[in-house]
């Protein structure tokens, strides 16, 4: 059975930079208190008409594709994961397809946030393994700036996140001990609701009791999305950010260790660990709980705040323009948001 490899990596950001000084325009915030608690200085935003989560995508794609020496056509399959899709449906895979001018094949779309990226690799690698496809183009990418709460309410989130797109192409290699070496997926719905972004949706409000809908017949057809939802910001994401922190600085390290020990590796082993870019405070934490050195772990929130389904890939791209991943080293990825959700691939180069 062959292993699969990753065979070329890219990126995309907009060139927009949205310092925290800039937000301080639209909400009561302040530089430092994003600092502080982020570690975020500035991030990306997508041109408001001409990009869109598709058009970052196929930039990344794009240069994934170069890479990895080969050509759009000879793409055999496309995982698009992404919380911000171009549109509610179809899926961004498709409109990548169309755009790449691609040959008629599958394309898949992930929702699973912020661990997205390390879902879709976890599929590809798969797909890869039985030998069922040779060349697949994964690809995680974000719009945030279009569907954020600019207002003070909508501070706590709307600070951290950021636009961006990153893709890689995976092919299957006959090097042993190469590629992927294993994937760790995870989640627990019970505190699906505290990182949420709640309509357009069916849920009808029913697990909140002080909001239930009633609907009368002359709104019927307005459920999804209602004018009182929008009066009520539940078109925006909400989130509990410390809750989500506390669990997070523990599935972190423990699906590292977890795709470690399935491995016979221990942290040391470890060249480089790339997190998913949530917070800088969490990657630091997670590092000093598994005693990493600085340079085992490679962080950019820095300049491109949380980039959710992108920030992996993008991440991974450019620690590897930079030259921090070299040949035969050891590579973790791990991921946690949304859902929750928490996953972790871990990779020979
Ligand atoms: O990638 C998806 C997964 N998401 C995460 O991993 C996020 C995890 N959580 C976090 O990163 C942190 O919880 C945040 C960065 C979101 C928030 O930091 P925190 O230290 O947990 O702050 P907090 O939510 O407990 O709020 C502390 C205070 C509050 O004021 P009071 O009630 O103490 O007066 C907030 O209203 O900070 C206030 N605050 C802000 N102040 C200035 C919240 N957001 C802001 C802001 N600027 N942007």
């Amino acid at each position: 059975m062959p292993a699969s490899k990753i065979a070329g990596v890219g990126m995309y950001v907009p060139a927009n930079v949205f310092t925290n000084e800039d937000l301080k325009k639209y909400m009561d915030t302040s530089d430092e208190w994003i600092q502080e608690r982020t570690g975020i200085k500035e991030r990306r935003y997508a041109h408001r008409t001409e990009e869109t989560t598709t058009t970052m995508a196929v930039e990344a794609a794009k240069i994934a594709i170069e890479r990895a020496r080969t050509t759009a056509q000879d793409i055999d399959f496309i995982i698009f994961a992404t919380l911000s899709p171009d549109y509610y449906f179809p899926g961004c895979g498709v409109l990548v397809q169309r755009a790449m001018k691609m040959k008629e094949i599958g394309a898949l779309d992930i929702r699973n946030q912020c661990s997205g990226f390390v879902y879709a690799l976890s599929v590809a690698d798969q797909f890869i393994k039985t030998g069922m496809y040779k060349n697949i183009l994964v690809i995680g990418s974000e719009k945030h700036s279009f569907g954020l709460d600019f207002t003070t309410r909508g501070r706590n989130i709307s600070v951290i996140f950021g636009d961006g797109a990153g893709a890689v192409v995976l092919q299957p290699t006959t090097d042993i001990g190469k590629g992927i070496l294993s994937t760790h997926l995870h989640s627990d719905g019970n505190s699906a609701e505290i990182l949420a972004m709640y309509n357009p949706g069916t849920h009808a409000n029913y697990w909140m009791e002080d909001k239930v809908a009633n609907f009368d017949d002359a709104e019927m057809g307005q459920m999804f999305m209602s004018h009182a939802m929008i009066d009520d910001a539940q078109n925006f994401p909400n989130m509990d950010g410390p809750s989500v922190f506390k669990k997070a600085v523990v599935k972190f390290p423990e699906v590292i260790v977890e795709s470690l020990t399935a491995n016979g590796l221990a942290t040391k082993d470890i060249n480089l660990l790339i997190p998913h870019q949530a917070n800088l405070r969490i990657a630091q934490f997670v590092q000093q709980k598994l005693q990493l050195t600085d340079e085992q772990v490679y962080n950019n929130i820095q300049h491109y705040g949380n980039t959710t389904a992108a920030s992996v890939p993008i991440a991974l791209c450019e620690a590897w323009e930079k030259g921090k991943i070299k040949e035969g080293d050891l590579v973790c990825l791990a991921a946690f948001g949304s859902g929750f959700t928490w996953a972790s691939a871990l990779l020979r180069w």
